[in-house]
């Protein structure tokens, strides 16, 4: 082999120019994406005056973002719909409209996931916007699903206590019959981290609409 070195700096290029590829062209068409307004006007700039979007994501729900890193809900949950005509998402109501990639451009960290062995959460704060039912079904699925779901248990973000004086304002509230509920003189109450969650869940919607993705009604 006389060109070994020649042979080397070949591969080394051809591997540098598809990495630029891939990179400088994912930022090109993606790089410049910002906030917006739902809709433009005729010179297509955003129209002065009106809300931009997608929000940004109050402190708490932050937070409530970092639990939900922490406990790896995104190994069973996506947070992308895809748009109608590619699945059943849009049927299914886990969103008016699928999702694009402005959506994401004011998250740090994007948990779009990959499997789905729950469903899509990405607008679960417009399903669901009750935050007991929230806590429920975190201090145990089965309570909400009908004793059938196959989702963990996180009781450990909850705290059971005896009762001192009243029941405290934040305790869980569970049907009369329940048999989940505490012992009597006993309540179950979120830690911080349960209601950073369940602000972070509360957070999620997508009910706005973006100029290259409108919500038809
Ligand atoms: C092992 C897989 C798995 C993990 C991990 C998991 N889930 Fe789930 N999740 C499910 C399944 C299955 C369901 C559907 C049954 C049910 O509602 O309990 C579900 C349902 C849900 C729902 C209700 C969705 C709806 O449409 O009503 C929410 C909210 C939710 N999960 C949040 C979480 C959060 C937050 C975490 C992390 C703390 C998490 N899940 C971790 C499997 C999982």
């Amino acid at each position: 082999m006389k060109n070994l070195p020649l042979l080397f700096c070949g591969i080394l290029t051809a591997l540098a120019f598809s990495l630029m590829g891939l990179v400088l062209s994912s930022y090109i068409q993606l790089g410049s994406l910002t906030q917006t307004t739902e809709t433009l006007d005729e010179l297509g700039n955003p129209i002065a005056g009106e809300t931009l979007y997608p929000a940004m994501m109050p402190g708490a729900a932050q937070q409530g973002k970092a639990v939900y890193t922490d406990l790896g809900c995104v190994t069973c949950h996506t947070q992308q719909v895809r748009r109608a005509g590619y699945g059943s998402d849009v049927e299914r109501e886990w969103g008016k409209r699928g999702t694009v990639a402005r959506d994401y451009v004011t998250q740090g960290n994007v948990l779009l996931g990959s499997q789905r062995l729950g469903p899509d959460l990405m607008t679960i704060g417009e399903r669901e916007d009750d935050a007991n039912r929230h806590h429920l079904h975190l201090y145990n699925p089965k309570i909400t699903s009908e004793g059938k779901s196959t989702m963990p248990q996180y009781s450990f973000l909850y705290q059971t206590r005896a009762v001192e004086g009243a029941v405290s304002a934040n305790a869980l509230q569970f049907d009369a019959d329940s048999d989940y509920a505490p012992a009597a003189g006993y309540e179950v109450v979120p830690t911080q981290r349960a209601e950073a969650l369940v602000e972070y869940l509360l957070s999620l919607k997508l009910n706005y609409s973006l100029p290259e993705a409108q919500i038809s009604e």
